[in-house]
């Protein structure tokens, strides 16, 4: 199959030397892309800014905001069959980026703010058939009723529910993949590693092999 992960942050910029951001690793997205390189699939990884090495043998893009991100994502999804987004898309952008540094002046400073685009939700929208698409829910809270409401809203396939003290930034993770069609499936506490691996075996493998 021909496989789209996304991973890490995005960084959405507010002046030449500051950003806002958040703390994804990016290392559950690479142990996806690497998985399925290992599996057999061809691989596109579409990453934001992270400290990991470009994985072997998986077709790397690089991305740094939420909009980069949406426009790399939307060029390569009419050739893919399944996308996974793994990345910590930031769901609000700086109205205004200064070209010039900002200078601090007294009192409060107020930053206005502004919605990024879903790119998962735009996906769903565009899905053909046969396409597969899979996201992640990031949750502190109501994890499997937040990710049962992101499947549906977002049109997806699959999703992975983990909770934010879990997984980020961390070498392990748990994960209760959810499936459109009711499946709920617990994987883990295990090595992210290992857990991308069964995220793909299940996700990528025809629904009668299951
Ligand atoms: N996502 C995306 N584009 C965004 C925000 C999120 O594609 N602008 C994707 C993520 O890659 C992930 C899924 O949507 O696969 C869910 O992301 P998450 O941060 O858990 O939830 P949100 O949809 O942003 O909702 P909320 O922040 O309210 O929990």
């Amino acid at each position: 199959m021909k496989i789209l992960v996304t991973a890490g942050p995005t960084r959405e910029r507010l002046d030449p030397v500051r950003f806002i951001s958040n703390r994804s690793s990016g290392k559950m997205g690479y142990a996806i892309a690497c998985a399925a390189r290992d599996a057999g699939h061809e691989v596109t990884l579409v990453s934001g800014p992270v400290s990991l090495p470009a994985p072997e043998g998986v077709s790397l893009v690089r991305a740094e905001s939420a909009a980069d991100m949406a426009r790399a994502v939307f060029d390569a999804f009419p050739r893919q069959d399944l996308v996974i987004m793994a990345a910590a898309v930031a769901d609000y952008r700086p109205v205004e980026i200064s070209e010039k540094k900002i200078k601090k002046q007294p009192g409060d400073f107020v930053l206005r703010l502004e919605r990024t685009m879903d790119i998962l939700a735009e996906l769903g929208k565009r899905k053909c058939p046969g396409q597969i698409l899979a996201g992640f829910a990031a949750e502190s809270e109501n994890l499997l009723e937040n990710a049962r409401k992101k499947l549906a809203e977002k049109n997806l396939d699959w999703i992975a529910a983990n909770t934010v003290s879990d997984g980020f930034g961390t070498d392990t993770n748990t994960v209760t993949l959810l499936g459109r069609n009711g499946e709920a499936l617990v994987i883990g506490p295990d090595s992210k590693a290992r857990v991308a691996a069964k995220i793909v075996e299940i996700i990528a493998s025809p629904p009668a092999t299951r």
